[in-house]
């Protein structure tokens, strides 16, 4: 089935925040945000702002009428700045005026006073003085120490990725509109609809019944809407709540660059351990995480970040400890993988130096290690391992002995040319790993002429997860999907949701909609056996004909639909899944947190320009495991898609904060995203056709987050390509590999 966004996608007819029709009156609001860092707020003066060709209002948090707090793990962020202020571009006050221009005018007039505190953006600092977000955790498994005494190689390192802007192309933003008895409706393009609900509710001081969150669809998320769509939702729900007027904010991307956080970056020291036969049977590693000024999902993605600590790998001996630190930054927060990637690429940079020490390819001791089914894991998870099989595929796929010599024979004919490749297996954990997030629920309604309307807790950000639930709905009535309609996600009509995110909304909300329309196919079925006079059993619906022990039956699906309608039985259900099976002791760091993993492994090469120290992706080769993929089109698209965002992240994408704390890269000027020319020239995408039973729907494996992982491959194959150049570069493991730095790399060597 084609997304069914494809057709006003194409012809710019899709409905985003910003293009629902404003009501007259609308009024605009934008947010003043701190200018510095870090300070003490002395004096904010907002005189001549007031006065400003018109401006309605301008809201500080003396104006909330509830709680100054929108935390989501930790209520350690206020709104609004009250006396302090802990990053560039905080809100400290939202200005309301008549037009977009008058409410940019107005907050350039506003002055602040602040005297300022010491700026920390490196997460080493902020350990060093104490300034965590959470406890740190540790998982473990094994005894390293005893492990370490009997390992052949110990290697040890760091390695560090910075951040990632989520840049979705359609921006934060929102529009409120009062509705009666102060209750408020709000358009927000936010991935968490409830969490939007949750916060507003505790800000304006009224129950959450009031709180209708309506979202159609968002153009991109990327987990930058999980948490962070919510204060502009507030802002706007806030100020019309207040004036009783329609409030819309819509942020200007330089606005949305410098006030939202990104992903999080992260430095690490590891050590490795190797037997003799290249076991790896040790590692210890400890991550510091940039958190940025508050908590939002931090901790959240630090625990990814331990649960892949081992990537795709059985390691017996681990322990690996993880800090989140509290940095002057905007707070930083969920993006594709959630720390998942972070954790990975140390492991990767920890192998690759091992190898490097042997003298040998990594792909030696990544294949040696490669987790199995029945392995454990550090968090306590027996695993189903797909891991061998996909590795095995792909070199059943190319005869890599051959491409091995072919780039040596390369790089030797070649002075100012060298290429090379990298192997990168990926393992990710499908489920949230707070278990109670786990659960959703859809409402389905048959109309009386067979048409069918369906909500759920799910949000289309392009992901496709829409035509997913009709694709689930389609299948289980045995009818054309033209029959039926996805409403926008609505907290009025489904509550309680957890935000689209993890990967796992498909799996979550896809099993909602299954359970409604199971529950609903049963009562039709048993009205056609009392009209047909058999038994429900022989009943059976095939392409919109009823069927009585497999012979036709002279009765359509609309037929069948307006019987029941006038047996008057119920033709609306409400399903509800919750992920059975799924827990985790925090206090021992053991349990069985998710659902299944997905696999995959993919072979990059590339080739650098050694005069230039530019680069090239010539070809990403990957075998993924889909389960068996109830969508191909759509899951090709969100491999191609979650790549090249991670190869992004990998070489060019480099977010520069200076020492005061204020983003230089604040444009798409200063932050270069792949574009055309940067994609691989040859993605080859071949599908690993599971059929175990597990516990996704349709059989369907998650596919949104796990391919950003395979862009990890690029920084290694990159940097193979710059030691054929000069085998003494002291290139460090650190990510992005911008041109610049492979430029050094390529002339610089360990003795500099
Ligand atoms: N694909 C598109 N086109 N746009 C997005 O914003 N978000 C990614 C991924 N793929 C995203 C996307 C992220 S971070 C997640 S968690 C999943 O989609 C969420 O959707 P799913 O749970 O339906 O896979
Ligand atoms: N993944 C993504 N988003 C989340 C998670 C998770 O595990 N937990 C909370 N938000
Ligand atoms: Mo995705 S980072 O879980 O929104």
């Amino acid at each position: 089935m084609k997304n069914i966004d494809s057709y006003t996608h194409t012809r710019g007819e899709s409905v985003y925040l910003d293009d629902i029709p404003t009501l007259t009156g609308t009024l605009y609001g934008m947010v003043f945000g701190s200018p510095l860092a870090h300070g003490k707020i002395i004096h904010l003066d907002i005189s001549e702002a007031m006065v400003s060709e018109g401006i309605v209002r301008i809201l500080t948090y003396k104006d909330i009428p509830g709680k100054n707090q929108i935390g989501g793990i930790v209520p350690d962020e206020p709104l609004m700045a009250e006396d302090e202020v802990h990053y560039n571009g905080m809100p400290v006050a939202f200005v309301v005026a008549t037009s977009v221009e008058a409410a940019a005018a107005a907050v350039k007039k506003i002055k602040i006073e602040i005297d300022p505190l010491p700026v920390i953006t490196n997460p080493r600092v902020a350990k060093a003085n104490g300034s965590l977000i959470v406890p740190p955790r540790t998982f473990k498994i094994g005894d390293i120490n005893k492990a370490f005494a009997e390992c052949k190689y110990v290697i040890e390192g760091t390695a560090e990725t910075n951040g990632q802007e989520h840049l979705y192309i359609e921006t934060q933003g929102a529009y409120a509109l009062p509705a009666e008895n102060g209750a408020i409706k709000v358009y927000s393009s936010t991935q968490g609809p409830t969490a939007v609900q949750r916060h507003m509710a505790d800000v304006l001081g009224i129950p959450m019944h009031r709180i209708e969150v309506d979202v159609t669809r968002l153009g991109g998320g990327f987990g930058g809407k999980e948490d962070q769509a919510t204060p502009w939702a507030i802002f706007c729900g806030l100020a019309s709540f207040l004036l009783k007027k329609p409030v819309k904010y819509s942020l200007h991307r330089m606005e949305d660059m410098r006030m939202t956080g990104k992903r999080n970056p992260y430095t690490s020291d590891y050590k490795i351990g190797l037997d003799q036969h290249l076991n790896i049977i040790a590692y210890e590693v400890e991550f510091y995480q940039n958190a940025g000024a508050s908590a939002d999902l931090s901790p959240a993605v630090l625990e990814r970040t331990l649960f892949h600590t081992t990537n795709s790998y059985f390691i017996p001996n681990v322990t690996a400890t993880a800090y989140s630190c509290r940095t002057n930054l905007p707070p930083n927060t969920a993006f594709r993988g959630f720390g998942g990637p972070q954790g990975m690429f140390v492991i990767e940079s920890a192998i690759a130096k091992a190898a490097e020490h042997l003298g040998i390819s990594a792909s030696v001791i990544q294949q040696k290690n490669l987790v199995k089914t029945g392995d454990e894991f550090p968090y306590g998870q027996i695993i189903e391992s797909e891991a061998k099989v996909c590795w095995d595929k792909l070199h059943d796929l190319n005869d890599i002995k051959k491409l091995e010599i072919e780039i040596a024979d390369f790089n030797k004919k070649n002075i100012l040319y060298k290429k090379g490749i990298s192997f990168m297996p990926i393992c990710f954990g499908i489920s949230f790993t707070k278990t109670p997030m786990n659960q959703a629920r859809a409402l389905v309604h048959i109309y009386t002429d067979g048409s069918i309307n369906i909500s759920t807790g799910a949000v289309e950000m392009g992901q496709g997860v829409n035509t997913k639930m009709i694709q689930v709905a389609a299948s289980i009535f045995s009818i054309s999907p033209d029959w039926i309609k996805l409403n926008s996600t609505n907290t009025y009509r489904i509550a309680n949701t957890s935000p689209s995110a993890a990967s796992a909304t498909a799996d979550l909300n896809g099993r909602a909609v299954q359970v409604a329309c199971e529950a609903l196919l049963e009562r039709l079925k048993t009205i056609a056996a009392e009209s047909l006079q058999c038994s429900v059993t022989d009943v059976e619906i095939k392409e919109e004909i009823i069927f009585i022990n497999g012979q036709s039956a002279d009765m359509s699906w609309k037929d069948l639909v307006m019987a029941g309608y006038l047996k008057r039985i119920s033709l609306s259900e409400h399903g509800h899944y919750a992920t059975p099976g799924l827990h985790f002791d925090m206090s021992k760091e053991k349990g069985h947190p998710f659902a299944y993993h997905v696999f995959g492994t993919a072979l990059t090469s590339v080739t650098v320009d050694c005069l230039r120290g530019t680069y090239e992706v010539d070809a990403v080769q990957l075998v993924h495991d889909f389960g068996t993929s109830m969508n191909p089109m759509i899951d090709k698209g969100q491999i191609e898609g979650g790549l090249v965002q991670g190869i992004g992240w990998m070489t060019m994408e480099e977010i520069v904060f200076d020492e005061q704390g204020r983003l230089r890269s604040n444009a798409l000027s200063t932050y270069k995203v792949p574009d055309i020319y940067s994609v691989p020239k040859n993605i080859d995408i071949h599908f690993l056709d599971t059929q175990n039973d597990n516990l996704a729907i349709f059989k369907s494996k998650a596919v949104g987050e796990p391919p950003l992982m395979y862009g990890i491959g690029t920084f290694f194959a990159i940097r193979n390509a710059i030691k054929a150049f000069n085998p003494d570069s002291n290139i460090e493991y650190a990510a992005p590999m911008t041109p610049e730095k492979v430029l050094l790399g390529l002339y610089n060597t360990k003795n500099d």
